[in-house]
């Protein structure tokens, strides 16, 4: 058994480590926007915040995240799901398992659930091996919270269209893919209903960064975090 307090070895306690938030969703459900606005509430309220993204969160990502959202050509379904899960990887062993060790609530746009919905169910590889090879390459690293944004996909790439946003590889599939796709991440909430909250993403902005923020509130005090300058969240 080893001696002293986990302060004392310079490891963090228990109560210092921070909280793993992700958004996620089919194409245009909101995710950025929430998130956004989750990571902005925080911040204001003094706490330390990290708000990042997959694919690209760091320098090798952002290139990962160009070849397999923009490379023209085929990339073969076994190939796409190892470079997310390549981003994945070098992306939490870096930036967010350090963060929130550190006591950072770390606000992520996209992960695991992502690639299991798009790359297990919609491309039709396996979903337990693809969310396997995403736990393999972050040592198991699961969000304390995942907040699904719930829509209709002619209503979600309606929003793009509007945009007008050009369409990345993922995005420009059909919209049969697409459908495969939402069922595909409502299933996951299914299994695992403690760590998922659905909500219906066709509401107004507002009234979603509402619903979470109450959420993420009762998250935080389950965790007993409070903000750096000690003003309640
Ligand atoms: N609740 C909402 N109601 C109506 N429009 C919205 C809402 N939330 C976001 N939008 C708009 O829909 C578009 C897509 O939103 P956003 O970029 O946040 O989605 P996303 O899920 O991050 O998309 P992507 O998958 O392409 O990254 C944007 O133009 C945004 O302003
Ligand atoms: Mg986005």
């Amino acid at each position: 058994m080893s001696e002293g307090t986990a302060a004392s070895r310079g490891e963090p306690s228990a109560s210092a480590r921070g909280v793993f938030i992700t958004f996620e969703g089919g194409d245009g459900s909101g995710k950025s926007t929430q998130a956004s606005l989750l990571a902005q509430r925080l911040s204001q309220a003094g706490y330390p915040v990290l708000h990042t993204r997959e694919p690209g969160g760091t320098d090798v990502g952002l290139e990962i995240r160009e070849l397999v959202l923009h490379h023209r050509g085929d990339i073969v379904p076994r190939a796409e799901a190892l470079l997310y899960a390549a981003d994945r990887a070098h992306h939490i062993a870096t930036v967010v398992r350090p963060a929130i060790d550190a006591g950072t609530i770390v606000v992520q746009d996209r992960y695991l659930d992502s690639s299991v919905a798009y790359q297990g169910v919609g491309r039709g590889l396996d979903a337990a091996e693809v969310r396997e090879l995403s736990l393999w390459a972050t040592e198991r690293l699961l969000p304390d919270l995942t907040v699904l944004l719930d829509i209709d996909e002619t209503d979600a790439r309606a929003r793009l269209d509007a945009a007008r946003k050009g369409f990345d590889r993922l995005e420009a599939e059909s919209s049969e893919f697409h459908a495969i796709v939402r069922t595909a991440f409502l299933a996951l909430a299914e299994v695992e209903r403690d760590r998922f909250f659905v909500v219906d993403a066709a509401a107004p902005a507002e009234h979603l960064a509402a619903r979470i923020d109450e959420r993420v509130s009762q998250l935080l005090a389950r965790q007993g975090l409070v903000p750096d300058d000690g003003r309640p969240g």
